[in-house]
């Protein structure tokens, strides 16, 4: 069930769109600021508040790579793997963050801290590799301060 506060952040975004289908990805990104990620049972309250049915809802947050459909860590890792990235040694920075994090590509940390997911062009090709940590975009990767980049993120 929707708390009190997502569900006037979702009607004031309905508002503003005048439409469920085009308020649905910022309703469903308000439920995953809230929670982290947003559940079977958070499509059907959210699509109800929209006017819309649990499966239009769900092809929205199946279409936008952004949405997370299943719990995650603290902190998400999305590791580019489309072409220039994987030119410029993104197979080799995503295999590096999976050995120091101790996980599969998919998976999150046994202590919730990370989750480390593969996903296509995030839009800085010319600052191939690129990671993105949550909101951060990061350039120009260099793996041998890979640390560095992961040590704010607690
Ligand atoms: Fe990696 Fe575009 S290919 S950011």
């Amino acid at each position: 069930m929707l708390n009190t506060e997502e569900k006037q952040e979702i009607e004031v975004q309905l508002a503003l769109h005048g439409d469920g289908r085009t308020a649905g990805l910022d309703a469903l990104k308000i439920v995953q600021r809230h929670r982290g990620w947003v559940s079977d049972e958070a499509i059907i309250d959210i699509a109800q508040v929209l006017g819309l049915t649990a499966a239009e809802l769900d092809s929205i947050a199946t279409f936008y790579n952004l949405v997370f459909r299943r719990p995650v860590g603290r902190h998400v890792i999305l590791v580019c793997d489309s072409v220039s990235c994987w030119m410029m040694g993104g197979t080799a920075l995503q295999k590096q963050i999976a050995q120091r994090l101790g996980i599969e590509p998919g998976c999150t940390t046994p202590d919730g801290r990370f989750t480390l997911l593969p996903t296509v062009c995030l839009g800085a090709c010319d600052h191939a590799p690129v990671m993105m940590i949550d909101d951060d975009l990061h350039l120009d990767i260099d793996t041998a301060n890979l640390e560095h980049l992961l040590d704010p993120y607690r």
